[in-house]
């Protein structure tokens, strides 16, 4: 392999750990995921400067309903707080910002603070920032599968023209290139519902790092491992 660093275009975050992290120093797991807010933004500016052309991060899957309400409410609130007041810093950072997951669950006034802040930073040319919300891989194959369906039944496309590109395109992800690299913070070693289908081909790279103390210098261990890596698609290497 050639020294070359490559840096991969679309990094995939779960960012894990942060209840943990807030246990460990005596402090209400909500602590955790407030100082873990305060990093998701360090992170971008980092995975920009990087040269990082898209970042996606797993904030709130379909299963972190199960948790008590008050952790809901609590998680809620950041994101609301985020969606208010990133404006102004997606502006000067030119960010391009898409929320993935179901919104529809979502309380109406943040699924308003969404549609706002998606439009005004829709035509920025810098990084594209995905961010999932009551996202679930599964659900998220459900809902493209079924507007397929809606094709169908109109008559616009047979069942046998359905095809992989259609699926990929109906994903909330639909017009993003597919991660190159995955990232899990916080020790565990699994997926979660994250990005099934389009990380079908990514490398997965797994760190004990708690979600609140990751850094540049992680991110940068990430993409050492990534160039590491011989990365086959299948086939042999090229
Ligand atoms: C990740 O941290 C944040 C969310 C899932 C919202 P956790 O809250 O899962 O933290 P741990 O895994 O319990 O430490
Ligand atoms: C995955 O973390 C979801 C997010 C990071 C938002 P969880 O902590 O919810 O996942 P499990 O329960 O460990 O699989
Ligand atoms: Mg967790």
């Amino acid at each position: 392999m050639d020294n070359e660093r490559r840096m991969p275009v679309h990094v995939a975050i779960i960012m894990d750990g942060n209840g943990r992290w807030a246990k460990k120093r005596g402090l209400p797991r909500t602590a955790g995921h407030a100082q873990g807010a305060r990093v998701v933004e360090q992170i971008l500016e980092d995975a920009d400067h990087m040269g990082i052309r898209y970042l996606t991060v797993y904030a709130f899957s379909t299963e972190n309903w199960s948790r008590p309400d008050s952790e809901v409410r609590s998680l809620m609130n950041l994101l609301r707080t985020y969606m208010k007041t990133s404006l102004a810093k997606c502006a000067k950072n030119n960010v391009r910002i898409r929320v993935i997951g179901d919104k529809s669950r979502l309380d109406e006034d943040l699924q308003v603070s969404i549609a706002n802040l998606e439009r005004d930073t829709a035509h920025n040319t810098g990084i594209g920032f995905q961010i999932a919300i009551n996202y679930g891989s599964r659900d998220e194959i459900v809902r493209s599968v079924r507007a397929l369906a809606k094709n169908v039944r109109k008559g616009l496309i047979e069942p046998d023209e359905i095809n992989e590109n259609m699926i990929t395109n109906n994903l909330d992800t639909g017009g993003i290139p597919e991660p190159d690299l995955l990232i899990r913070t916080g020790g565990e070693q699994r997926i979660s519902n994250f990005l099934l289908w389009q990380t079908a081909y990514a490398e997965l790279y797994f760190c004990d790092t708690a979600w609140p103390d990751f850094s540049k210098k992680d991110l940068e261990k990430a993409v050492e491992a990534f160039n590491s890596r011989e990365r086959r698609y299948g086939g042999l290497i090229s």
